[in-house]
């Protein structure tokens, strides 16, 4: 029994050490294997993000572009029949268009309305007029809007008409890059032309109260610009909000 046992339990052990050889082999042929794929993972991937990189350059370029566009919607500007350099044809018969200029290069498109009970006297007059008028002593409102479409929008009318109304005169500006107004919408702009537009309705009304009306994006820069007249010494007469936002979703 032992002695056949014995070439048995040799050749076993031959048979375990040759197996065990090829275990190492396969072992080092998997690694091998493991390795390559490895290898042809990270070229893959490399190639796909260079792929996608070039892909996405174009959108990533205009990123600040969109962001603009999601915060303020200034690129829908209905109602397109309008033209905006004619008020009257808007229902607002008391009010003349005009642009100023914060800054070389930049124009802003803006409406004065006079307080409603000067509408007769309004009609045919040109801006010499609407500029003195300025001057009477009713208070001035400077009308920042939402974040869509122009001044011409109807619910905006709506409120110019009942400022008017109530004896104000009305600014009601486009800010930059919003209907005809030229340049492109930033927090930053918009302050320093709506702070830039209250030294102008303080310039020009003679010493008249002069209050911020902000509604929805308005009442961002209207706070923003009652900051920085503070900010600079001056004391805004009021600040009034309409539907105001304390964030951003
Ligand atoms: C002109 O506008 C005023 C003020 O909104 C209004 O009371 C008046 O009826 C308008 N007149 C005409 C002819 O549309």
């Amino acid at each position: 029994m032992r002695k056949r046992d014995r070439p048995t339990e040799h050749s076993d052990g031959e048979n375990v050490s040759s197996s065990s050889r090829m275990q190492r082999k396969t072992t080092v042929c998997q690694e091998k294997k493991r390795l390559a794929s490895k290898f042809w993972f990270w070229v893959k991937s490399g190639a796909f993000a260079l792929c996608a990189i070039f892909i996405m350059m174009p959108i990533l370029e205009e990123l600040p572009e969109i962001i603009r566009q999601r915060v303020y919607y200034h690129r829908i500007r209905a109602p397109f029949v309008f033209d905006l350099s004619h008020p009257a044809e808007l229902a607002l018969n008391h009010t003349i268009n005009m642009y100023l200029e914060p800054e070389e290069g930049i124009s802003l498109g803006i409406w004065h309305t006079v307080p409603d009970d000067k509408w007769k006297e309004a009609q045919g007059k040109d801006s010499a007029w609407y500029h003195r008028s300025l001057k009477d002593g009713s208070p001035v409102i400077i009308y920042l809007h939402g974040r869509t479409q122009t001044r011409a929008a109807k619910h905006r009318i709506g409120v110019v008409n009942v400022l008017s109304s109530i004896g104000c005169h009305v600014l009601s500006v486009d800010y930059r890059g919003f209907g005809d107004s030229t340049g492109k919408p930033t927090e930053e702009v918009l302050t320093k032309d709506a702070v830039w537009l209250h030294r102008w309705a303080k310039e020009h009304s003679g010493g008249s109260r002069v209050l911020i009306w902000g509604h929805s994006l308005g009442s961002g820069v209207a706070t923003n610009t009652a900051v920085r007249l503070m900010e600079q010494g001056v004391l805004v007469d009021a600040v009034i909000l309409e539907s105001y936002f304390s964030c951003f979703d």
